[in-house]
This record gives structure tokens, C-alpha cells and sequence, in this order.
């Protein structure tokens, strides 16, 4: 990047965003990076700035005051609620997409009937608008069948029945009850796919875009995929099911047609295209997309990435990522999420944090916060995710076992994690 230095707005507060700002603060193209509103972690990396991520007036009087030349936003909230579109109308560069091309996320109705125009490959759907009308539409459906509101859950939004009895349980809580508020004023009855998941993250500039390394998120709360849904409880990085062949298929079936068909319908995508796939005996399908990168896949796919990835944002931003050099390194990242007892339903906060008093990050072994803030010299817990561990090795048993390690490290009243991540790639290995 032959220009001068750049001042960087980062937005968000949890792991991932913990991510972003140690991978940014490595470029020798930064000159000052802020983060809105950040976590006790980032602000050991840069300056923490207590605004509301939706707050776009607030937070233009900080990138005016700071010469904010790019805006890397974390998480999807404030871009389905257009903070890309605000900034760029100020002409100032935003890495993340429009509101509408934030739809890929924030509509999955929107997503799906995209998918369906351009002949991506995903579950077969239908997309109901009420309680009655979606049980007449499950009766089309097998017994076990996938329910999803189709706005922002928080990725708790998907409901895997393994009965249409599950299935109106499910539609009643969402039409009738109203558990998802808006969210949920549209569902999409999706077909239950089997097979493995995996998460790919394309950095797009509008036309082209550069694909990172593959991870293995873990969704379910208990060992062996058990229990509810959460935002994530590990992953790992690269994944082996992600072989060559299967990447192919997923630029050529996928990711590039996804692209395309966003710039046939008007709305170029800048940012991070996550694709959420299932590999089955059909190939590769689409789960879901999100519109930035994932957590915990944040902190293990960016410490692998050895070229200069604020160089890799700013191109995006600035619509030309065609000559930029990924340099990945050959080693492998697992990350074990640390939540509070209760997550992902309710949970106390304000519990006390002792790390382990020789810790420190290093190449192999980094603690990323989430849920955690300082209170009187004192860190606590503050959320359902708190803390990541993450190791980096060898292999991938390397990277889990230091990984584990960490957690040793780590303790507070109610630390709960799971044991077993990590356990489909130590099986192929
Ligand atoms: P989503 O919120 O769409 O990412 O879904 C959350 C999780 O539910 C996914 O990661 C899958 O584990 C599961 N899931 C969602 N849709 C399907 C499907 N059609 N078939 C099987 N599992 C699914
Ligand atoms: N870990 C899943 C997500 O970020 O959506």
C-alpha cells in the first residue's frame, strides 16, 4: 500500500472485534486505530471509546475529530441498520456492506429467494408470513425440518425439529408468542440437510474478492453437538473437510455466483461474505450467510493470516482487492470459547477473572475477551460468551491441546466450556 498511514474506526465489543484489532495493530500501513466501544482486551491494542454502536451521529463526531480514514465494522447489528450507507454518503470508507446487501443476512427471506432466482445451491424452502399459513405450508415438509425467523437472532434464530409437533411448537412461540419480537414476523421452513458444516470467508471489493482460511465453528452448547444453539463455542482452523476439491466448488457453485447475482440485482457487495455451508452427499449447500465475520472464527482464522490484512480491508473499502497477496501460514488455530454457567438462556455477571500471573499472548497461545469488563482494577465477567482461548500449532491436536492449556489458565466462578472441540477434525487426522 504505497500512501500514507491510515487512521481506522473498528466497531464492535467481542472476541472477533478483539481479533480484528490485534491483526489491524500488526499493519505498517496503521497510524491510529480506535475502537467503538471495545472490551478490556482491545483496549490493551488501542483506545476504547464508550458510544452505542447504533448511534451513527455520535459516532461521525469521532471519526470527524480523529481524520477516521476507514470504518471496519464487526458486527451485523449496526450494518443492517445502514451504517455503511451513512458513511459512504460522507465519503468516508467503510469496510462492510450496504444495508441492502446486508439483507444477505439481516432478510433470510431475502437470502433464500436470491439463492432460488440464481440457482444456488441451498435446502429447499418456504417462506410464511403467518401461523396458519405456515401450517398448512409445513404439511410439504418431512418430519424433520429446519424453522428459522427470518430476521436478526443473534444466531439462535434457527430451530432444528426433529417433528412437525417440535415444528408448530416452534411456529406458535414465533407467530404467536412473539419470542423473537419482529425478527420473527417472517419464518422460513427450511429442508433439514445432513451432513458437516463449515464456514468460508470471502473479503469482497464489489467484484472480486480474496477467500481466507476455512473453520469449524460449534454451535450446540454441550459436547458431542448436543443441546441448543449458541453464537459458538470453538472452531478451528483449517478445516479438513475443506479439501481443495470442495473449496473449488464453493467459489465456482457459490461464492462467485452469490456475487454476481448481487451485482445483477444492483447491490454490490463490499465486506465479508461468510458462507455457512453443509457438505452433503450433493456437495456443498448453503446453511446460511452473514454479512461479517464470524465468533469465534475470527480468532482462528485471522492468526493465520501472515500478510497485512488493514492492507486487505482498505482495498475492499476502496472497491480494488485484485492485486492483493494473501500470505497464509501453514500452522493450524483452535479456539475454545469460555462462557458464563447459563449461556446461552440466563446468566449472572460480575463475576471475578484471575488469570494465571506469568500469561501472556505469544505466537502460540492468545486470550481474546468478549464478555468481560474492568471494574475497579478488577476484571469481570459481562456476558454469556466471556473469553476465547485460542492456540496456534503444528497440527491441529497441537493447536486444541494449547488451546486447553489456556483454559487452565483462565478461571472464574461458572466457567463452562465444552471439552470436545476439535473432535471431528481429530478424527480425519
Ligand atoms: P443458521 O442460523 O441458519 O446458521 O442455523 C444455525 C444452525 O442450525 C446451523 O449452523 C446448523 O447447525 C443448523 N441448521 C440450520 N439450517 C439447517 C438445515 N437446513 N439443515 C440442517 N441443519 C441446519
Ligand atoms: N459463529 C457463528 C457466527 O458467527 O455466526
Amino acid at each position: 500500500m504505497k500512501q500514507a498511514k491510515i487512521n481506522v474506526l473498528l466497531i464492535g465489543s467481542g472476541g472477533r472485534e478483539h481479533s480484528l484489532a490485534l491483526s489491524i495493530s500488526k499493519s505498517p500501513n496503521l497510524q491510529k486505530l480506535i475502537c467503538i466501544p471495545g472490551n478490556p482486551g482491545i483496549s490493551e491494542t488501542c483506545e476504547s471509546i464508550q458510544v452505542s454502536i447504533s448511534d451513527f451521529d455520535s459516532i461521525n463526531e469521532i471519526v470527524v475529530s480523529n481524520s477516521i480514514d476507514l470504518i471496519i465494522v464487526g458486527p451485523e447489528q449496526p450494518l443492517a441498520e445502514g451504517i455503511q450507507d451513512y458513511f459512504t454518503e460522507k465519503g468516508i470508507l467503510v469496510f462492510g456492506p450496504s444495508q441492502k446487501a446486508a439483507q444477505i443476512e439481516s432478510s433470510k427471506a431475502f437470502a433464500k429467494d436470491l439463492m432460488k432466482k440464481y440457482g444456488i445451491p441451498t435446502a429447499a424452502y418456504e417462506i410464511c408470513n403467518s401461523f396458519s399459513e405456515s401450517l398448512v405450508t409445513l404439511k410439504k415438509f418431512n418430519e424433520q425440518v429446519v424453522v428459522k425467523v427470518s430476521g436478526l437472532a443473534g444466531g439462535k434464530g434457527a430451530i432444528v425439529c426433529q417433528s412437525h409437533t417440535e415444528a408448530r411448537q416452534a411456529l406458535k412461540d414465533i407467530f404467536t408468542e412473539k419470542s423473537y419480537g419482529e425478527a420473527g414476523s417472517s419464518v422460513v421452513l427450511e429442508e433439514f440437510m445432513e451432513g458437516e458444516e463449515v464456514s468460508l470467508f470471502a473479503f469482497c471489493d464489489g467484484k472480486d474478492y480474496v477467500l481466507l482460511s476455512s473453520a469449524q465453528d460449534h454451535k450446540r452448547i454441550y459436547e458431542g453437538d448436543k443441546g441448543a444453539n449458541t453464537g459458538g463455542m470453538g472452531a478451528y482452523s483449517p478445516a479438513p473437510i475443506a479439501t481443495k476439491e470442495l473449496i473449488e466448488e464453493a467459489k465456482n457453485k457459490i461464492i462467485s455466483p452469490t456475487l454476481e447475482a448481487l451485482n445483477k440485482e444492483g447491490i454490490p457487495y463490499i465486506g465479508v461474505l461468510y458462507a455457512g455451508l453443509m457438505v452433503t452427499n450433493e456437495g456443498a449447500k448453503v446453511v446460511e450467510f452473514n454479512c461479517r465475520l464470524g465468533d469465534p472464527e475470527t480468532q482462528v482464522v485471522l492468526p493465520l493470516v501472515k500478510s497485512d490484512t488493514l492492507e486487505l480491508m482498505f482495498q475492499c473499502a476502496k472497491g480494488d482487492v485484485s492485486n492483493y497477496k494473501l500470505e497464509l501460514s501453514d500452522k493450524f488455530a483452535s479456539t475454545v470459547v469460555l462462557a458464563s454457567k447459563g449461556y446461552p438462556f440466563s446468566y449472572s455477571k460480575g463475576k471475578e477473572i484471575k488469570l494465571h500471573p506469568n500469561f501472556e499472548n505469544s505466537d502460540s497461545q492468545i486470550l481474546f475477551h468478549a464478555g468481560t469488563k474492568l471494574e475497579n482494577g478488577k476484571l469481570l465477567t459481562n456476558g454469556g460468551r466471556v473469553l476465547a482461548c485460542t492456540g496456534i500449532g503444528n497440527s491441529v491436536k497441537e493447536s486444541l491441546d494449547l488451546a486447553y492449556d489456556l483454559v487452565e489458565k483462565v478461571e472464574f466462578a461458572g466457567k463452562t466450556f465444552r471439552k470436545d472441540i476439535g473432535w471431528r477434525a481429530l478424527a480425519k487426522s
